[in-house]
């Protein structure tokens, strides 16, 4: 029996994430047989919508329940969440954003980068050119659900949406963004924001980067308005490294940066980690996919490369960059997914991967 035995609250949700996340599953147990841990996986395969329409809510007795079950877990692993039927808002609220901030989950962190044998749909670009880290606030800002509705329905209808900024929550995120930068061989740290139009949260959120900065004299920084920011990261990626947003500009962003380095959004992981906690949560940025669903064709990458961030975080390093190693070389060989232009299932590309993960 492997001294290490990590265990996994392993929840596919809806759509898609219930291709993904078997050949995410499938991945991790191959990197954890040849490193020597073991992955104890236990499945909520019923926190879905459909769960949702037949009992109002998805977690089975709620997400309150919910939480005090994935407190004895060391990792959630989330495929998507959300289904044509159940009001977007609703299915986001009822699962993924309570656990974000139960956990105090408040860093986003999605990598996005142009890999061998991923056409990327900018011209001229090498695997390489394109290296992007979106840090992303991920508790507060404008996903907020102070505000309401008055005379809903009538000419009068009101809706008030309003963003929270705190200097805890804005500090938190701008030092963790700093950290990582000052991690990656470019050292470099750009902050979203758009201090012109949004005149009281942006300007703090600027107040508080231009204080951290000096924190930070081996970090090289500057900032863009998000819109201008959204142009430069077509016309310049190469300009950029580590991006620093607030909730909903990062959001935007790590669609974005993938769509730009590989032409979509299928490769594109992320964690959701408090950095000083082990427990983490573990998704690709993609969403559930109604589109595409049943049809085995979704890109398993993003979830894959997911689970590797997680093993990262969980200190199973080796076996993190194996996956990362096993990824590129799939994608390399052209064993892809219809999204990247390759003719290949979604099992088929999580079976390559698996084992490549053995020897690569
Ligand atoms: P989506 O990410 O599900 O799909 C957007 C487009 O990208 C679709 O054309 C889809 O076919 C394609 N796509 C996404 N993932 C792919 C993959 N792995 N391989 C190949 N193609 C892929 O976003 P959309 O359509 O806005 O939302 C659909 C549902 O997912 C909604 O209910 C939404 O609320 C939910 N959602 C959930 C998220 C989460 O759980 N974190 C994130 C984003 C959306
Ligand atoms: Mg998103």
């Amino acid at each position: 029996m492997p001294s290490t035995v990590l265990k996994i609250a392993a929840v596919p949700g809806d759509g898609i994430g219930k291709e993904t996340v078997p050949e995410g599953i499938k991945v991790v147990d191959a990197a954890a047989e040849r490193f020597g841990f073991k992955v104890e996986w236990t499945h909520f395969n019923d926190w879905t919508c459909e769960n949702y329409a037949k009992t109002g809510t998805i977690v089975p007795g709620g997400i309150d329940e919910g939480i005090k079950i994935l407190k004895a877990y060391d990792s959630i692993f989330l495929g998507a969440v959300g289904w044509p039927g159940v009001a977007d808002h609703i299915s986001l609220w009822d699962l993924l954003i309570p656990i974000r901030r139960a956990f105090g989950l408040f860093a986003n962190v999605r990598p996005a980068q142009n890999l061998p044998g991923v056409r990327c749909p900018l011209a001229n670009k090498k695997p390489g050119d394109i290296d992007l880290l979106i840090v992303r606030e991920n508790v507060e800002g404008e996903y907020s659900q102070v505000g309401g509705r008055i005379y809903q329905g009538t000419e009068d209808d009101i809706a008030i949406q309003e963003a929270i900024f705190t200097r805890r929550g804005v500090d938190r995120i701008i030092r963790y963004a700093f950290e990582l930068a000052r991690s990656r061989p470019k050292k470099h740290l750009t902050s979203a924001t758009k201090s012109n139009g949004i005149i009281h949260s942006m300007p703090f959120w600027d107040e508080r980067f231009n204080a951290i900065k000096k924190e930070y004299p081996d970090v090289k920084t500057n900032q863009f308005h998000i819109d201008i920011l959204c142009a430069r990261l077509v016309t310049n990626p190469e300009w950029f490294d580590t991006i620093v947003a607030s909730n909903l500009f990062g959001d935007i962003l790590s669609d974005l940066a993938p769509a730009v380095a590989a032409g979509g959004i299928g490769v594109a992981p992320s964690s959701n980690i408090n950095p000083k906690e082990r427990l983490g949560l573990f998704e690709p940025v993609h969403g559930s996919a109604p589109d595409i669903y049943g049809k085995g064709i979704a890109n398993p990458i993003g979830q894959i490369s997911s689970g590797a961030m997680m093993l990262r975080h969980l200190g199973q390093t080796e076996a993190a960059n194996a996956i990362d190693r096993a990824i590129a070389k799939v994608l390399a060989d052209g064993i892809k997914t219809g999204d990247l232009g390759g003719k290949s299932s979604t099992s088929e590309v999580g079976d390559a991967v698996a084992q490549s993960v053995a020897t690569v």
